[in-house]
């Protein structure tokens, strides 16, 4: 409980057994009802006499009365806790009670206990909400690729890790809605997913999308990804940009795995996003794509600056130099992952290569990503890899972009 006592209005509608709810209601100084209403008159009277903090409206099944009742307050108290108690969730009253301004819903029956812990979480909520936390300084990364199996999941994994290894704050977010396996490549149970939180009644806010999260070893938050992939569609882009802000506001990184393709949510991201990591492979096909993505963006008037080109497994020796590369992107990569078969071995122990492999070569790479995304260099030597017709052992010199 807050370190005041909550004073609760207790408005109770009819059919609604009253020493019922009262048992269920916490005891004790940390709560006290101020009073017990039967009509709307009476409760807004009581509540223009500015006695309570919180209003509990009591009812059972579809209430009308209740709905004018939350109304009214909304209108009379705007800032005023509010939260129905109701019996069973009959046909659209949760959603119309919400619409009038209820800030929390319960079910009764319920223990005290349980009641306040809901009257505990929405206080915080509802305070955090008058103090928004901002951090201007906090970046989105959205990691794309074009085509499938680039090995998009396996950068968001490992920049994230790598961040909260330098102690950032990071949050990475499993967009692949559809066949998200971030939690697969961290080793997480998907207890509790994007879907959830959608499903899940009442306003979001910080206090809510943390219970959604789930908390690697690292340090990393995750959100993951639908269990499957028919509960995809539950996620829409208002959503998306509603979490987004609020975990800017919370976190110094976002990090934001999408699936192959430019889809309505990857755009949504893409419009939301400080930076960008494209991640390619090399083959002919994926440098195709991958040129096609890096155009999308030029039409999309990304900032060029803002995109941090990945090459993939780019010691492969498949008849592809390092010009070859260079003449189809129109660029040069910003980082080298060599193959690795340790990768997939880690991959497969949902164990990210820079914890179980820290002096790997894939895991020093994801290291300069790290290093080029948060500014930490100005100028990197970068070892070009083995590719086939580049001299083998050469350096390049690559100057790192202040962001
Ligand atoms: N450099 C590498 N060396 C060896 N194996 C790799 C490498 N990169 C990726 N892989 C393997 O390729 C597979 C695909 O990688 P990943 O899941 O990261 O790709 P993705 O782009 O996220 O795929 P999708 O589009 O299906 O989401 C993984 O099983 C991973 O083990
Ligand atoms: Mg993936």
């Amino acid at each position: 409980m807050p370190s005041r006592p909550v004073k609760a209005l207790l408005a109770v509608e009819p059919g609604v057994d009253v020493e019922n709810v009262q048992d269920s209601l916490p005891g004790g100084e940390d709560f006290n009802v101020v009073a017990v209403v039967t009509g709307a008159e009476d409760a807004l009277q009581w509540l223009r006499n500015g006695v309570a903090d919180l209003l509990l409206v009591a009812c059972a099944g579809y209430s009308d009365r209740a709905l004018l009742l939350l109304d009214a307050v909304a209108r009379q108290n705007p800032d005023l806790n509010v939260m129905v108690l109701g019996h069973g969730s009959p046909n659209g009253f949760l959603r119309r009670a919400f619409e009038a301004g209820a800030d929390d819903i319960v079910m009764l029956p319920a223990t005290p206990d349980q009641i306040s812990f809901e009257v505990h979480k929405l206080l915080a909520r509802k305070q955090g909400a008058e103090t928004p936390v901002s951090n201007e300084n906090s970046r989105l990364v959205c990691v794309l690729g074009p085509k499938g199996g680039t090995g998009k999941t396996l950068t968001s994994t490992n920049l994230s890790v790598c961040l909260a290894q330098r102690g950032e704050r990071v949050a990475l977010i499993d967009l692949d809605l559809q066949f998200g396996d971030v939690a697969l490549c961290l080793g997480l149970p998907p207890e509790k997913t994007v879907y959830d939180l959608a499903q899940s009644p009442g306003a979001l806010d910080f206090v809510k999308l943390q219970d959604f999260l789930s908390v690697h070893s690292s340090g990393v938050h995750t959100l993951i990804a639908p269990r499957r992939p028919d509960q995809a569609s539950a996620v829409g882009a208002e959503l998306l940009r509603e979490i987004y802000s609020i975990l800017r506001a919370n976190y110094d990184w976002v990090i934001v795995d999408t699936p192959p393709g430019f889809t309505a949510e990857v755009i949504t991201s893409i419009d939301n996003s400080t930076e960008i990591v494209m991640v390619g492979m090399l083959d002919s096909l994926s440098l195709k794509n991958t040129k096609l993505g890096l155009e999308t963006l030029e039409l999309m008037k990304y900032d060029p600056d803002k995109i941090f080109l990945l090459l993939n497994r780019a010691h492969s020796r498949v008849g592809i130099s390092q010009s070859d590369v260079e003449a189809v992107l129109g660029r040069t990569p910003d980082v080298f992952i060599p193959s690795d078969r340790e990768i997939p071995r880690t991959v497969n122990e949902g164990i990210p290569i820079v914890v179980a492999r820290p002096q790997s070569e894939p895991a020093e790479a994801f290291g300069r990503l790290t290093d080029l995304l948060a500014g930490d260099v100005t100028a990197v030597e970068v070892p070009v890899p083995a590719l086939a017709g580049a001299d083998a052992g050469s350096k390049r010199r690559l100057f790192g972009r202040k962001a």
